[in-house]
């Protein structure tokens, strides 16, 4: 006769501890905050970013991946900073996103720059923004971002009086805890241009340029695509993705300065690896948290406007629920 299987009783986790280690590389929304929504790559929630970001663990985050209201002259909905208070304004968010950031961690700020109110002179303050940080991160890289398909403003000085030139620049600033943060820039190669690619199957003559930099047979080589610029052309001209669908049959007012999703994806693939953190305190529709997950990254969300984020849920699917 067999023998009656012995019963095996069952280890059910006690679901506290679910949710304190979900993941080796993720980091949860401490218990006093409750999400908006979440996904099984990452969380959002409407609170203000210093608060949350105070109660969350030192080096624990690998990229703070944001773009943070800037301060213009002509102010948006959300209430933009003036230029001469943004420095002491933005310091506290700076402590804690070094004291949250791992020692090869990055801080990647998307800041657009503005005009002085009533001149055609431009304001400073995304420089003076930058030299602050740098007094306790390392600046490990200054970044450009043309968006071509900018319209000219200021219409007094470009249009009318065309004593300017459109202002399609957002300077990008990338920033780290240490002198050495996680990078790879194979990660973000761009495809071989057709001269290039010729070159490589026809052969190229070593010589030197005039430059002197001495071209070698080395650039015959394949290796996957040419090494990506500083200077990041990126169209900011979403009119029918299924966020802006969704806002528009829900009559609700998309944000009203959201990056490309090509912008947070450069930088979340140059800087961090699948399965790590990224954090953007300054959500606003959450295009942060979408490429995180579209790359296999773990995402927080913070934002401070209930409106902006609930909308954000639409871009990722209509299945969403509120949490
Ligand atoms: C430039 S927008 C970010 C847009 C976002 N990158 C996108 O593509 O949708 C800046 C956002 O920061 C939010 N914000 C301002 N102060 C905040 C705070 N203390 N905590 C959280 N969010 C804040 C504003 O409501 C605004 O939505």
């Amino acid at each position: 006769m067999a023998k009656p299987r012995r019963r095996v009783p069952q280890q059910t986790p006690h679901p506290s501890r679910v949710r304190e280690v979900p993941h080796p590389g993720r980091v949860s929304l401490p218990s006093q905050f409750h999400p908006l929504y979440e996904t099984s790559w990452g969380q959002a929630v409407v609170a203000d970013s210093l608060e949350v970001m105070r109660a969350l663990p030192s080096d624990s985050i690998d990229l703070v991946m944001t773009s943070p209201p800037f301060a213009l002259k002509r102010k948006k909905e959300y209430g933009n900073k003036d230029a001469h208070e943004y420095v002491a304004w933005f310091q506290p968010f700076a402590v804690e996103v070094h004291r949250l950031l791992k020692p090869a961690g990055s801080l990647v700020i998307d800041i657009g720059g503005t005009w002085n109110a009533g001149k055609p002179t431009r304001s400073v303050y995304q420089y003076e923004l930058l030299i602050r940080l740098t007094e306790t991160f390392h600046f490990a890289q200054d970044f450009f971002w043309h968006n071509p398909a900018k319209l000219p403003s200021p219409a007094e000085w470009v249009t009318v009086r065309r004593i300017r030139v459109t202002d399609a620049v957002n300077t990008v600033w990338w920033l780290s805890k240490t002198e050495w943060p996680k990078a790879d820039n194979k990660r973000v190669l761009r495809p071989y241009s057709d001269s290039m690619k010729s070159l490589i199957k026809n052969g190229y003559k070593a010589k030197l340029r005039p430059s002197g930099h001495d071209i070698s047979t080395n650039f015959r080589r394949d290796l996957g695509g040419s090494i990506p610029h500083n200077l990041l052309q990126i169209s900011n001209t979403d009119s029918n993705s299924a966020y802006l669908r969704m806002c528009a049959s829900k009559a609700i007012k998309p944000h009203p300065a959201r990056f490309p999703q090509a912008l947070p994806e450069f930088f979340i693939k140059l800087l961090t690896d699948p399965g790590d953190m990224v954090l953007d305190p300054f959500a606003g529709s959450n295009v942060t948290g979408r490429a995180a997950e579209d790359l296999g990254r773990y995402w927080l969300a913070i934002e401070l406007s209930t409106e902006y984020l609930k909308a954000s849920k639409f871009r990722f699917g209509p299945q969403m629920s509120l949490v």
